[in-house]
């Protein structure tokens, strides 16, 4: 029987794509942050990876120390209402337990809110030039994408507002979005929400929240408090620093909530999970190191691009988009061989770009000295260290 399905034969492959529905074989994959090891085992050079918005710091000291004491009950199934996390959170937040829900990763809770509400016939409401998830999360339902392109790198709320039809039953946005590092203030989203008939469940994507320094920034909790249709995320993922325990949290109706739970996977989060959340949520020090250590190389690195005369879009989160011009991907690939990772964007709808992550110092140091050389024509292949001879 095994050999029927696994013996080659472009038939029996056929017969097994067959059976999946067009709206899903047309998805464009998700394309990650090349990761560290890969590079260097396939350059065979030392490289720094400034490619997924990770912090540079590490994870939480105190995080990580939770989490292997939660691995000696590894042999137990956790708590799948990751209860203890939530009952913090809620003291946190200022909200009800019932409104919180935690997810392996926000990415989770981004799929899901499209699991409960999405079908075919119907519509989810996004912007171009924004975080790919949507759109993939959007299509895997079989209903359509609605994506309204950016006003300067922006979110043109008033155009998504007027792109609702009555099919749509639900609005992405990412605020500050991924890939521009844009932000739109309480203001702006308030009179965007005054648009937005109360059916469909605006989901509000938070994930670099503890980033934005700006003031009038956001009153999301506040309108969850007031039982708005709105569905806030929130991540371990960035400032805590535990992207690779895979954990995030959403804040909403707890009706949505409720039904949330009915389809998604019955315990999503491991306890290590649990516990290196639990515990990074009072690791303050690390938190404050971690704001000011981005706060420093935004500065760093937007002094670098000015004095190279590289264009790039002003950022409020924990990563830059760099307009590099023609050839952006082929730079990309370029940075590599010196060492550097950052992600090329064309997939992502800007086919002169780069992102950059903020790194430690040392970091931004060596993308703007591997980026300065690839300018200038002045980089050799190869120049980064070598990991083996
Ligand atoms: C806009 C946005 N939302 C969500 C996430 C993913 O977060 P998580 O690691 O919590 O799944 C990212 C990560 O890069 C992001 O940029």
């Amino acid at each position: 029987m095994t050999k029927a399905v696994y013996d080659g034969n472009p038939q029996h492959m056929k017969a097994a794509r067959d059976g999946i529905p067009q709206y899903i074989r047309e998805i464009d994959a998700y394309v990650p942050g090349k990761p560290v090891e890969e590079v260097e085992r396939e350059l065979g050079i030392r490289a720094i990876k400034l490619a997924s918005n990770e912090n540079p710091l590490g994870p939480s000291p105190m995080g990580v120390e939770a989490a292997k004491r939660a691995l000696a009950e590894a042999n137990r199934y956790p708590d799948g209402g990751s209860y203890y996390l939530r009952e913090a959170l809620a003291k946190l937040l200022d909200v009800p337990r019932t409104n919180i829900v935690v997810g392996g990763g926000s990415t989770e809770l981004i799929h899901v809110a499209a699991s409960v509400l999405l079908g075919p016939g119907e519509s989810a409401v996004t912007s171009e030039g924004s975080f790919p998830l949507y759109y993939i999360a959007t299509e895997k339902m079989g209903a359509k994408l609605i994506a309204v392109p950016l006003k300067d790198y922006k979110f043109d709320l008033d155009a998504m507002a007027h792109a609702i039809e009555p099919e749509t039953k639900l609005i992405y946005v990412a605020n500050p979005n991924n890939p521009t590092g844009t932000v739109f203030d309480a203001d702006a989203f308030a009179e965007f929400l005054a648009k937005v008939p109360e059916r469909v469940l605006v989901v509000l994507d938070e994930a670099y929240y503890e980033y934005v320094a700006m003031a009038n920034y956001s009153r999301s909790l506040e309108l969850v408090r007031e039982g708005r249709n709105i569905f806030v995320l929130r991540t371990f993922s960035k400032v805590y620093g535990l992207a690779g325990m895979r954990i995030g949290y959403g804040i909403g109706p707890a009706e949505l909530l409720t039904e949330i739970d009915k389809i998604r996977l019955p315990i999503p989060v491991s306890g290590a999970a649990q516990a290196a959340a639990l515990a990074a949520l009072d690791d303050f020090e690390h938190v404050r190191r971690s704001i000011e250590v981005n706060r420093d190389g935004l500065a760093q690195l937007e002094k670098g691009l000015r004095e190279m005369g590289v264009k790039f879009v002003p950022s409020v989160t924990n990563f830059i988009l760099v307009e590099v011009g023609e050839g952006a991907d082929a730079l990309a690939e370029e940075m590599l061989k010196l060492g550097v990772i950052v992600r090329p964007m064309a997939w992502m709808g800007f086919p002169k770009a780069i992102r950059v992550s903020v790194g430690t110092a040392e970091e931004n140091d060596a993308f703007l000295r591997a980026l300065g050389q690839l300018q200038t024509g002045s980089a050799t292949a190869n120049s980064g260290e070598r990991v083996r001879s």
